[in-house]
């Protein structure tokens, strides 16, 4: 049987689209719902437009009580039988408890080589310290920010002429076809355990 996968989003879900096309027939796992934690995120209608179920949970109504969030978030994994949880451009943080039920099955993606540039501002940060080369990491999610295991990474030059839009633009190219390739494995590897 498939493996059911959540993708969670704040945003534009350029990642998430990448995701979803990618989990064609032949895919260990299928797209099961795209949550989003901003109702006015981009990324809901091309999810949509895709044919894939959408959850809102509404932020602002729980900025105060995480708890009361992610209750809402489980019920939502839970009714999609969500194997796997894809963090794709998600701008929440989430609980040690929350972490610790599905260990080993949220996946993240991050616009920088980790360890280097946990956090927001990546490119601006790495274009600062006048790296030579940036990209992405997808790693496993733990409690600690931008912290988990590292299952592959994608690295690209940065040129004398890079500012945040160009570098931000070369690395979420590179982002697209990384994630997909990571869940992949990570599905086949999951559904032959
Ligand atoms: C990506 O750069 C991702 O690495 C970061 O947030 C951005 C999301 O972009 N976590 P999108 O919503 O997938 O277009």
């Amino acid at each position: 049987m498939k493996l059911s996968v959540a993708i969670l989003i704040s945003g534009s879900g350029s990642n998430m689209v990448q995701l979803i096309k990618s989990m064609d027939n032949n895919h260990p796992a299928y797209p099961g719902v795209v949550i989003s934690n901003k109702p006015d995120a981009a990324g809901i209608k091309k999810a949509q437009d895709l044919g894939i179920p959408t959850e809102i949970i509404c932020e602002n109504s729980h900025k105060s009580n995480g708890l009361v969030f992610e209750r809402k978030l489980r019920k939502i994994l839970n009714r999609y039988e969500i194997k796997i949880i894809c963090l794709a451009g998600f701008m929440r943080i989430l609980s040690k408890d929350f972490v610790e039920i599905f260990k080993g099955r949220i996946l993240n993606i991050h616009p920088s080589l980790l360890p280097k540039y946990k956090g927001l501002n990546t490119h601006a940060r790495a274009l600062a310290s006048n790296e030579q080369f940036a990209g992405c990491s997808v790693h496993l999610v733990t409690s600690e920010l931008d912290g988990g295991p590292v299952l592959a990474q994608s690295k690209i030059s940065i040129d004398k002429t890079d500012n945040v839009e160009s570098l931000s633009t070369k690395v979420l190219k590179e982002e697209h076809v990384l994630y997909p390739k990571v869940l992949l494995k990570f599905a086949t590897e999951l559904k032959n355990l």
